[in-house]
Parts: C-alpha cells; structure tokens; sequence
C-alpha cells in the first residue's frame, strides 16, 4: 500500500512536472517570436543553389515578382524525382508507390502550412490555368446556382489573370461588375461595398504586381461573406513574401505560384471544400469525387508537384535555424512569414527614400508595409533604363507585366509599362546598395 501510494506521488510528480515543462517550452516559443530576431540572410542565401553559381554571382536580382529563384529542397527533391521516381506515380511498385505519395506529401505539407485541408490544395500548370479553369466551372455554374440574373466583381488592379478569365463570363450573360481603384492605385473597401449586394463572386488581389499595396483580404472577405459574396484571391505576388494563413484570412479560394515562392513552375489553388463540391467538375468524370483533381483537367506534371514539398521544407528550415523548438505548420510558417516581411521592410527603406530623393513616381504607397514590388513610371524609358541596369549587373523586369488595365487607370499607356523592381527576404543589402548605386548612374 505505501509502495503504492509512494508510486502514484512519483508519478503525479513526474505528470506535474511534465506540464511545467510544457507551459516552459510554450513560452519560450512565444519569447522566440521574431520580435527583434533577424532573419539570417547568410543561411537563408545559403539555402539557394543560384547565389552560389559563377555565372549569377555578381549579378544583383531585382526582377522575383517574374519569377524567384528555387531553394535548395526544390531542386534536389525535383532531381531526386527525375533520376529515381520517374515512373507513373500510385502503381502496385515500390518506386512508384514513393513517387505518388511525395506527390500527396507537398499537397499535404502545404495544406498544413496555409492552415487548410490537404484535399482543398490543388496544383495545375499556373495560375492563369488554374483560374481559367475555375471560371469555367462558374459559368456553368453561376446561372443555375442564382435567383437573377448572376453578377460577379473584378477589379482593375488584378494581373490579368484573375481579372480576364472572369471578365470573359459576360458571353454567358452574367454581370460584371468593377472594383475600380482611387487615383492613387488604392483599392477602396468602401466602393466595394455598393457592388456586393446581388453579386455570387469576388476576385481581387492580395497584392497587385504593379501597385504593389497589401490588400486587406481578411477585411474584405468579411464583408463579402456579409452578402454571401464567394471570394477567389490572387495571391502570386504576396505567397512569396510569406505563406499565408487562408483560413485566417477567410477567402474561399486562393492562388499563387509556386515558381515565384522559391519552387517549380507550378500554380497552386486552395478552394473551400463546401464550394469546390458545389461547382461542377472539370477533371475527368471519375475523379470528380475527389476534390483536390476536380478543377485540374491538364494531367499533372509529377515531378513539379513532388518537389512542391521543397516549399515546407524551405520554411522549416528557416524555422528550425531561427527557433529550434515547437509548432506545428502553420504556426512555423506564421512566424517565418512575419520574419520574411520584416526583413522586406528594411530593405525596402532605403529604396523609398531615394526614390523620393529623385522625385519619382513610385506606383503604390511609399510605405515599407507595401510588397517589395516597386514599379517606377519613367514614361517611355522603362526598359531602356532596365537594359542599362543589366549593364550594371542589376537585372530589373520592365513591361506591363500583364497588368494593363491597373497602369492604363493610373495613366501609363501599357506599350510603355514601367520599371520594376521586385525583391524578397532573400535579397541582401549590398544588392540593394548596388541597385541604388545604378539607378543613379543611369537615371
Ligand atoms: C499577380 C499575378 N497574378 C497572376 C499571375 C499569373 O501567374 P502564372 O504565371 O502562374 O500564370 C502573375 C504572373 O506574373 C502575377 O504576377
């Protein structure tokens, strides 16, 4: 009996402090949030097979809104697929059996990190694609699904590839109704709200790729779930800046590109499973059941969706140098988000400031909370002036970068488009001061 009572005492001991550990470890979780913590941009540099190559190393790289570069874990998981695993994926061997279920490990690992079920994640050949697709799914869907005549809502900030697939849907006689923005580039909530009432869809941006601001998605979702208003966001130009929490934000789907977040020439979707079940399938009939293939008709590129799973592991890389310890998914890929955009915004300042210095039209706030998508109006000498970059080893895009309609608005004839200079955590401040450096020579 006493042995008894002395093993339960060990016991309840052992148990309590186990839960003061736990409570030890939660809060030194909390205290190794990135309040203060820098990013380490020699790991992080570390972590890119490009910055290491003879033929890119002295090159500054301002032109990521087009295209990042690859980490590490992509490139090796896409070779190690391409030299092991090419075979048809879900066969009755061995190696297939490995090629198919790192093709479910990205989609999962990813669904964690964005904070939604695995099967709301879909990949398709891009963006453009994946919202091609879905538009089709609404025009069948749309006139049978409302009482009316069906409206939808675009915007005129959009790259055109969450603006025209949509726009399109007036050939089946639905409305389309335009979110247009302010003088400034700014996209008001308060001249959204006029446009909701009736309407069945939302496609706005997370970021636009020329104005740059941070639209505040979960703010607009609210509002449009208040007039029972679907929402499809166009996050390719902010996913790079930080994976997004989309269950926090609360849109019903959301896009980007894995090739502009450090991973393959991949587009990735999340939809909202009550709605994906709701619209029609476009894949084929028997996969209809599945909602992660329902809205992907072109046959998926396997080895680009394996190597997908190099997106979490590039974040849990970061995670582990900067925090050792706890979270799950999306948890790490909060904090890493929040480290990523602090690092954004101090190289963004001084950018700013000579940009203000010159007197130049920057498109978009001139604050450091913008995505570091920088487009310059230099009337017609945008891409004369990225060439003479490029003779300064600083690569910068110039165009319209496919968002005609948003520069057209803010008065730059598209033909002549605009300098842009984008950039990400990963840049490092010396490229910034070469970059400085160039635009003054050459401006
Ligand atoms: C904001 C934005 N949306 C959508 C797209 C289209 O993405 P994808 O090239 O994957 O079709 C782009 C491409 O540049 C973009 O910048």
């Amino acid at each position: 009996m006493a042995v008894t009572a002395g093993t339960s005492l060990l016991i309840g001991a052992w148990w309590a402090m186990r839960r003061t550990l736990r409570i030890l470890l939660d809060n030194w979780a909390q205290a190794t949030q990135p309040f203060g913590m820098q990013l380490d941009t020699g790991f992080v540099r570390a972590q890119f097979p490009a910055f290491a190559e003879p033929a890119l190393r002295d090159l500054a790289f301002f032109e990521n809104a087009g295209g990042s570069y690859a980490c590490r874990y992509v490139v090796w998981r896409l070779s190690r697929f391409y030299k092991e695993r090419k075979v048809q994926p879900y066969g009755p061997f061995p190696v297939s059996d490995l090629a198919g279920s790192e093709m479910d490990e990205a989609r999962e690992r990813l669904a964690r990190m964005l904070g939604v079920w695995a099967e709301e994640v879909s990949f398709g050949p891009s963006t453009t694609a994946n919202t091609y697709v879905l538009a089709q799914a609404f025009r069948q869907w749309l006139p049978e699904a409302s009482e009316g005549r069906p409206a939808i809502i675009v915007t005129n900030q959009d790259h055109e590839a969450n603006t025209g697939p949509w726009r399109r849907l007036a050939d089946a006689g639905i409305e389309v109704r335009e979110w247009r923005m302010r003088d400034d580039g700014h996209l008001d909530i308060e001249d959204l709200e006029p446009l909701l009432d009736g309407a069945q869809l939302l496609a706005f941006p997370h970021a636009s790729n020329v104005v740059g601001e941070i639209n505040d998605v979960a703010r607009i979702c609210r509002l449009a779930q208040r007039y029972g208003v679907f929402t499809c966001v166009d996050g390719v130009s902010y996913a790079p800046h930080g994976l997004p929490n989309v269950r926090k934000l609360g849109c019903d789907i959301y896009l980007f590109s894995a090739y502009k977040t450090y991973g393959p020439h991949q587009g990735i979707m999340t939809i909202r499973r009550e709605l994906g079940m709701a619209l029609p399938n476009q894949g084929h009939e028997f996969n209809g059941a599945n909602l992660w293939q329902r809205f992907t008709p072109a046959g998926p590129d396997h080895a680009q969706v394996a190597a997908c799973a190099g997106l979490p592991d590039y974040v849990d890389a970061l995670y582990k140098h900067h925090m050792r310890a706890g979270r799950d998914g999306t948890g790490r890929a909060e904090v890493i988000h929040d480290m990523m955009r602090a690092r954004e915004r101090d190289l963004t300042a001084p950018l700013l400031d000579m940009i203000e210095e010159r007197g130049l039209r920057l498109l978009g706030p001139a604050t450091v909370d913008r995505a570091p998508t920088l487009a310059l109006d230099l009337g017609p000498h945008a891409w004369s002036v990225a060439q003479r970059l490029a003779e300064h080893g600083v690569m910068a895009g110039a165009g319209d970068f496919y968002a005609g309609r948003a520069l057209s608005a803010l008065g730059i004839e598209p033909e002549e488009g605009v300098l842009r200079l984008s950039f990400t955590h990963y840049t490092s401040d010396d490229e910034v001061d070469r970059l400085i450096g160039a635009l003054n020579r050459v401006l």
